[in-house]
C-alpha cells in the first residue's frame, strides 16, 4: 500500500476497513451538505502570503489552550460513537493525544464511559455534555465528571434537536450495531471489524446505560436524541451547569455574533465558533467566515476556539490568523483512529502537525503569536489571486489548439 502522506489517506483507509454506515456517520453532513461544504470550500479559498528570506529556523507550534501548554493548539473535539470505529476507541484517542500534548474530549455519546476513560489514562481529560430532559441524569452526568477529575466541561448548544443525516437513515446506522440482511456483505469484507468490534465487550453507549429510555434501546440514534434531549434548554441553563460545575466551562457551538455577546458574558473560559461540522443547521455559512467577526467581537472577553472542516495543518493555520486560539478536529482524527487504532491518530496528529510547521516557514513565521491576519492575502497585499476570467480561459483554450 503507498505510504500515508496526509489527512485524506487515512480518510481512504478508513473507509476500506469500517462499516459504510459507522463511516458515513463520521464522514457526512446534514440534509443537502451545503454548510459542510461550505467548511472546506471556505477555508480553501483563503490564500496564504507566501514570504521569503525570513529567519525561519528555531520555529514551535507549541502554545496554550485554556491556560495549559499543548505542542500544538489543536484538541480533539468529542465525537459520538467513537468506540465503534475502533474497539476501546475512546481510551486509545485519549491516550494519543496526551501523549502528542493535546487535549482529547470524551462525547456524552461515547461508547467507553467517563469511567472506562479515567481508569485507563493518567491524565484528565475534557468532558462534553449534552443535557438531557431528565435533569437529574444530567446532572449525573456532571458529576462523573467531576469524579472522573475532567480538566474542562465542554456544553454543547446546538444538537438539542438533530439535523437529518440522510445517510444514517439509509444505511440503518444501529448503536449497538447490528447484523442484518442488508449490511452482511458489508461487514464480511471487513473481518477485522468485526473481530475486533463486534465481539469486543463495549459496544454500546458506556455514559448512558442508567439513561431514561436506555433499557428500552438506543437503537436508533436521531430516535433517542428526539425523546431524551432537552429542547427547551435556554441560556438562562447554562447557569444551571455553572453552579454544579467548578471547572473550566467551554461553549460549543457558536456561529453568530449576537449569540457570542451572550455566550462571551456568562463566565465561561472559552466558545467554539461551530456548526457542528455541517450536520445540523444546513444552510448555515461556513465556520471560517464566521470567525473572524466573533473574534473581534469577543476575543478580549473569552478564548476563542474554533471548529469546521479543519483536515490540515494549513487549514489549522489559517483558523488561528483569523482569530481562534485554537481548533478542535473531528473526522480527521476518527479517520485516524479507524485506519489504524492508536498509532492512526498519533499519525494524524503528526500529519497536522508537520503541516502547520512547514506552513508557518513558508509563511514566514514562527510562533504561534505570529499568526495574525498579515498572513492570510487580502487586498491590502496587492491583487489577491490571479483567476483566469472565462474569456481568457478560452482565448488560452484557442491558443493551445492553434498549437
Ligand atoms: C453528535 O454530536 C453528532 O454530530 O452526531
Amino acid at each position: 500500500m503507498p505510504p500515508v502522506t496526509n489527512i485524506e489517506d487515512l480518510r481512504l483507509r478508513a473507509r476500506r476497513r469500517i462499516p459504510r454506515a459507522i463511516f458515513d456517520y463520521a464522514d457526512r453532513g446534514s440534509y443537502d451538505e451545503a454548510t459542510y461544504r461550505a467548511n472546506r470550500e471556505d477555508l480553501a479559498a483563503l490564500k496564504l502570503r507566501q514570504r521569503v528570506m525570513i529567519d525561519v529556523s528555531g520555529r514551535s507550534t507549541a502554545s496554550t489552550m485554556l491556560d495549559e501548554p499543548v505542542s500544538m493548539p489543536v484538541a480533539i473535539a468529542p465525537t459520538g460513537l467513537t468506540g465503534l470505529f475502533h474497539a476501546d476507541g475512546e481510551i486509545h484517542g485519549c491516550r494519543a493525544a496526551h501523549a502528542f500534548g493535546i487535549p482529547f474530549t470524551l462525547s456524552t455519546m461515547s461508547i467507553c464511559s467517563i469511567e472506562d476513560v479515567a481508569g485507563a489514562v493518567d491524565k484528565p481529560f475534557w468532558f462534553q455534555l449534552y443535557v438531557m430532559r431528565d435533569r437529574g441524569f444530567s446532572r449525573s452526568l456532571v458529576e462523573r465528571a467531576i469524579a472522573a477529575k475532567c480538566s474542562a466541561l465542554v456544553l454543547t448548544l446546538d444538537l438539542q434537536i438533530q439535523g437529518q443525516r440522510h445517510n444514517d437513515i439509509k444505511n440503518g446506522l444501529a448503536v449497538p450495531p447490528k447484523l442484518t440482511v442488508k449490511n452482511a456483505l458489508d461487514i464480511a469484507t471487513k473481518p477485522r471489524w468485526a473481530l475486533e468490534v463486534l465481539r469486543g465487550k463495549r459496544k454500546t453507549f458506556g455514559n448512558l446505560t442508567e439513561a431514561p429510555g436506555a433499557r428500552e434501546g438506543l437503537s436508533t440514534l436521531s430516535h433517542w436524541i428526539a425523546g431524551q434531549f432537552d429542547p427547551s434548554l435556554s441560556w438562562k441553563d447554562v447557569e444551571w451547569i455553572r453552579s454544579i460545575w467548578p471547572g473550566k466551562l467551554i461553549l460549543k457551538g457558536v456561529l453568530d455574533v449576537e449569540d457570542a455577546r451572550i455566550a462571551a458574558g456568562l463566565g465561561a473560559s472559552a466558545l467554539v465558533v461551530s456548526n457542528h461540522g455541517g450536520r445540523q443547521l444546513d444552510g448555515a455559512p461556513s465556520s471560517i467566515s464566521m470567525l473572524p467577526g466573533i473574534a473581534d467581537a469577543v476575543g478580549d472577553r473569552i478564548e476563542v476556539l474554533f471548529d469546521g472542516g479543519v483536515r490540515s495543518g494549513q487549514d489549522v493555520v489559517k483558523a488561528l490568523a483569523l482569530g481562534a486560539k485554537g481548533c478542535m478536529i473531528g473526522k480527521a482524527w476518527l479517520y485516524g483512529l479507524a485506519a489504524g487504532g492508536g498509532a492512526g491518530v498519533t499519525q494524524a496528529l503528526e500529519i497536522i502537525r508537520k503541516e502547520m510547521d512547514v506552513t508557518m516557514a513558508l509563511t514566514g513565521t514562527r510562533n504561534i503569536a505570529e499568526l495574525t491576519p498579515e498572513i492570510i492575502h487580502g487586498p491590502r497585499h496587492g491583487e489577491e489571486v490571479a483567476r483566469p476570467t472565462e474569456s481568457m480561459r478560452q482565448s488560452l483554450d484557442a491558443q493551445s489548439m492553434a498549437v
